[in-house]
């Protein structure tokens, strides 16, 4: 990269290996890629099927084939004119009929008008739900906190580790509170075990049953379960079984950034989403910003066989979006099995990792800059701060783009000799390799807008790779197996049940001894 740089036609690179689309900047210049390997990509991309697939995707069908389902988050952020049908008939009237209650229900809680059990303002708001039940809003509401204005302080919840919900509640008057159960089955084991003690949280402060409704609403696809939960349906909002949890935050699982930053808010994330789905449906495979991405990515897991891709957001505003991709890119792509039953032929998801920037420069990026083995990073930046406090952001934004320049470049020893530097051992640790390949992306301001298109972006791109891998990405049969093993032990641990001889390999045997021993149910 270093020698395509120092040519003459390197500002035609950058020129060439960038594209702006629904307020967002990608500059993929600093990548291991001349004009041929990406028309190569890009004829893969179309080989294995990505314009069909994307087309199969927006037309409703069951591209989800494991659990038959159509999968249609882009319905969520369409205008209400749009034609989305699932099983031939139009999901729009009952979008746009649960999106009117968020914003009716979103207004009252933050003017005020709905009230807790004694008539006081909601000033806080606990979102219980876990993955897609959490990861998204939590995200959202973190990113956009500047725009959040006289809205209730929100609080996510998701670990079934008491202490979270515990260290929660001990700073909230009940009087005051709103609990959001988010659920898309609501039979999730950590959020009903969260739910139930936020409940008897209420009722041990004196909250009379039949007054709980004030501080309660649901949001699942699951009306019976919300029914027998307690929670009035009047208070739920619902969704629907095509819309995957890791990509439910645009439905009423986003009920919680309503609360947080308002509807209007709300509406302009799914109208920044609505900007890149415009964009993937329809811009040519070599200027689609997700497809690039997405290639780009298969070029590092597939040909030069990295392992794992760091995502570093210079903003502290994003600083959740690395662990809202991990979900999105793990649980979609970590598969082994092809659409077909068959074995995939290549490796599939990355290990996702990262943190904020510039935070990682201090702990991690050494390994990025001279370890032994290469990890592509994406760089995301907002021009301007969301927060201005004078002489920060240039700094962050300068490190950001030395970070890229110093993995591109690296530093020879020809260089550090120049420098007066003759201890050739010294030289030798001071070398930074360089090659090493990074995309930088950047947006004026973190807006709903901007950031409703930077999720939709990353979004399409783990669905392209999924579709280059043959693989479903939505569907999660990989988290059943577990769930299923902890009911039993659970039991064991509580001495309602015993284990059966050689019920369990001896390792998890002994744990289980030890924990019933610690909690003295030997
Ligand atoms: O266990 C994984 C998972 O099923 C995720 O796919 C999902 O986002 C999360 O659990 C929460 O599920 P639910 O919204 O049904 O509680």
């Amino acid at each position: 990269m270093r020698e395509w740089f120092a040519a003459g036609s390197a500002e035609q690179r950058v020129e060439q290996f960038s594209l702006e689309a629904a307020g967002l900047y990608l500059d993929y210049s600093k990548n291991r890629i001349t004009p041929q390997t990406m028309a190569l990509l890009m004829q893969l991309a179309d080989e294995a099927g990505v314009p069909k697939r994307r087309d199969a995707m927006f037309a409703g069908d069951h591209i989800n084939a494991t659990e038959d389902r159509a999968v249609l988050h882009i319905a969520l952020r369409a205008g209400a004119d749009a034609t989305f049908k699932v099983d031939g008939k139009s999901v729009m009237p009952a979008i746009h009929a649960v999106l009117d209650r968020m914003r009716v229900f979103s207004q009252r809680v933050r003017s005020g008008d709905w009230t807790g059990f004694t008539g006081k303002r909601i000033t806080d708001v606990i979102n219980i739900g876990i993955g897609g039940s959490d990861l998204g809003p939590r995200m959202v509401c973190r990113a956009l906190s500047h725009l959040a204005g006289n809205g209730p302080r929100m609080h996510f919840v998701s670990n079934v580790d008491g202490t979270e919900l515990a260290e929660c509640l001990e700073r909230l008057d009940p009087e005051q509170t709103l609990v959001i159960v988010c659920s898309k089955t609501f039979t999730t084991l950590e959020t009903m075990a969260n739910a139930c003690s936020a409940r008897q949280w209420f009722l041990d402060k004196g909250v009379a049953k039949d007054q709980l409704a004030s501080h309660f609403a649901a949001v699942s696809t699951n009306v019976e379960a919300v029914r027998a939960f307690g929670i009035d349906p009047a208070h739920m909002f619902e969704f629907w079984d095509w819309i995957g949890g890791r990509f439910s935050l645009w439905s009423s699982v986003g009920i919680s950034i309503a609360l947080a930053v308002g509807f209007d808010a709300f509406e302009d994330l799914l109208i920044g989403g609505r900007a890149m789905d415009a964009h993937f449906s329809s811009a040519p495979l070599a200027q689609n910003m997700p497809v690039v991405l997405g290639m780009l990515g298969i070029w590092y897991r597939n040909f030069f066989g990295m392992p794992t891709s760091c995502m570093a957001p210079y903003s502290t505003s994003l600083e959740l979006f690395p662990a809202f991709l991990q979900q999105l890119e793990m649980e979609s792509n970590g598969k082994s099995v092809q659409l077909d039953g068959r074995h995939v032929r290549a490796h599939t998801a990355p290990v996702v990792w990262g943190s904020a920037g510039t935070n990682g420069q201090h702990a991690y990026f050494q390994l990025i800059h001279q370890g032994s083995q290469i990890v592509p990073v994406d760089f995301v930046a907002p021009l301007r701060p969301p927060r201005q406090l004078p002489g920060h952001h240039a700094k962050l934004l300068a490190n950001c783009f030395a970070q890229a320049e110093a993995l591109m470049l690296g530093r020879t020893a020809e260089e550090l000799r120049a420098t007066g530097l003759t201890d050739e051992i010294r030289i030798a640790h001071m070398v930074f390799e360089g090659n090493r390949p990074s995309n930088t992306l950047l947006m004026q301001d973190i807006t709903p807008h901007t950031l409703g298109a930077l999720i939709a972006l990353y979004e399409h791109r783990t669905f392209v790779q999924g579709v280059v891998w043959n693989i479903n990405s939505f569907d999660q049969w990989g988290v059943e197996l577990g769930k299923i093993l902890a009911k039993p032990i659970e039991g064991e641990l509580n001495h309602a049940q015993s284990a059966a001889a050689g019920q369990h390999d001896a390792s998890t045997g002994s744990l289980i001894a030890r924990a019933r021993a610690a909690l003295g149910n030997a």
